[in-house]
Formats: C-alpha cells, structure tokens, sequence
C-alpha cells in the first residue's frame, strides 16, 4: 500500500450511535471468529473517546451472551516511566474500563509496558511486532485521534513504515494530558506507541473522533496531502478505514 490521496469514508454519527455501531462489528467478528475455531484480535486505544464502545461490550456480554474467550487484545501505546499500577497508566486504564469487567484473561491482553529498562526497550518494541505476527495480525484496529493528528502516540514526524518504537511526547500531546496527571511536570516526556505501519496492517480499521476540540484536526485528516505532519492523513487509502464522527467533529 502506498500513501494515498483517497478520502477517508466517513459515517456523521452521535457517538453512542458510533459505539454500538463499533461494539456491533466487534461482536460479529468474534462470533464469525469461534465458529472457526480461531482468535479474534483486536488494536484497542484508550482516552476518553472509546468509552462508549467499552460499555457496549460489556452491556453485550451481560445481556446477549457476547463471549471474549476467543478475543487477544493489543493495545496500541504506553507511556514509559509508569509502572503498571499507575493512576495514568494505559495498564490500568484498561483493566478497569474494559478487562476486568469482561474478565478477560490477562494472558490475552498485551500493552507496550511502561516500566522496562532503558536497555531493553527495543527489544520489548521487536518482541510486541512478534507478537502481533504471531496471533495473526490485527484483524480490527479501533482508533481515536489527537489534537496534533497523532494515531496511538504517533506524534507528528511519524512516518509511514514506522513500526513499534518508543516515542518522545509532542508538547499537545504532554498538555492535553496535564489535567489528569495533576499537572504537566508529571507527564512523562516518553512513550512506547505500535508504528504506523504496524496500525496500517490491521484488517479493517475504525476512527471515532467525537466534539468540537477535535475539528481542526479532523479537517486537516480529511484535505491535507497525507504525510509525517498529521500522521491520521496516512490511514487514507487503507482498503478497510472508516471514521466515525459526530457532527461537533465534522463541523455539521
Ligand atoms: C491519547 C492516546 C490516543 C488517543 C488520543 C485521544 O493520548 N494515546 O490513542 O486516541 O490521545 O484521546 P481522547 O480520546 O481522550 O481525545
């Protein structure tokens, strides 16, 4: 696949209209998945955006027998410097939104981890693209976007063929975060993300960008010549893409 100047199709939405729309497609794979008798792996993201879709999920386990037993996980980033326990850790953001209450078992859940070695980041980086190569690929890759156009933590100058890799923090990206760290000195400066490449490989992917604060960045995704500047403008041209919007986002 290359760059491609191809629009990205768009379903203008509410965003609980996107989440069952989202936790729906995931369903239907894991179902279509089980009969198989084979996995269904997902790319998940956190922030505030995907909420929606994690209380769908949950909703769907408790009231249409939706089984997670054939589910593998991935999540897209990290922030390095956390350990795992950490208020702001992705780790916990993710056992307490979505893992926990769906009991999923943490053997088939992997996030980059916020707390190795210095020495060893590469190699974890390498070990999580086998991984990745090893359940199958990705097979639906959820995603929100950053004010600065970043996908997971690929912060602008990220590039097409990027691959997982630590990351220093764009200054939207560290400010954005401030409030719920209590404040930007204790944002961390450095982050683990999957690449762009890595996020391009999955099967199908889904975009939800929801509110006014994300319009700006929404119209450059949408008419910017796609390059490193607003990593989003690359998942134009997957044969799979589709954002879903509300109209706050869109400018409707
Ligand atoms: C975060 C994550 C992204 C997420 C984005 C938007 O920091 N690394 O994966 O999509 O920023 O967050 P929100 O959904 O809260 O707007």
């Amino acid at each position: 696949m290359t760059t491609s100047t191809a629009p990205l199709p768009i379903q203008a939405c509410s965003p609980a209209e996107a989440a069952r729309e989202v936790a729906r497609e995931i369903a239907a794979l894991i179902r279509e998945r089980r009969a198989a008798g084979r996995m269904a792996v997902l790319c998940l993201p956190t922030g505030r955006t995907p909420l929606g879709v994690y209380d769908e999920l949950v909703r769907m386990q408790r009231d249409e027998a939706l089984d997670f037993a054939n589910v593998t996980t991935f999540n897209l980033d990290e922030f390095l410097g956390l350990p795992p326990e950490h208020p702001q850790s992705f780790r916990r953001y993710m056992r307490e939104r979505f893992f926990a209450r769906i009991g999923l078992e943490p053997t088939h859940t992997w996030i980059p981890s916020g707390d190795v070695a210095p020495a060893q980041i590469a190699a974890h980086c390498a070990e999580y693209e086998r991984e990745i190569a090893d359940a199958g690929g990705l097979d639906y890759a959820l995603l929100g976007i950053g004010r600065n156009g970043h996908i997971g933590f690929n912060e602008p100058g990220s590039a097409r063929d990027s691959r997982t890799r630590e990351v220093r923090l764009h200054e939207v990206t560290r400010a954005d975060a401030a409030r719920a760290f209590g404040g930007l000195e204790f944002v961390p400066e450095r982050a683990i993300t999957m690449g762009v490449a890595t996020i391009l490989g999955a099967r199908r992917v889904r975009v939800l960008a929801f509110g006014a604060d994300k319009r700006d960045i929404l119209r450059r995704t949408l008419e910017d010549t796609p390059g490193p500047q607003v990593p989003a403008t690359f998942l134009r041209g997957h044969p799979d893409v589709r954002l879903l919007a509300d109209g706050a986002a869109l400018g409707r």
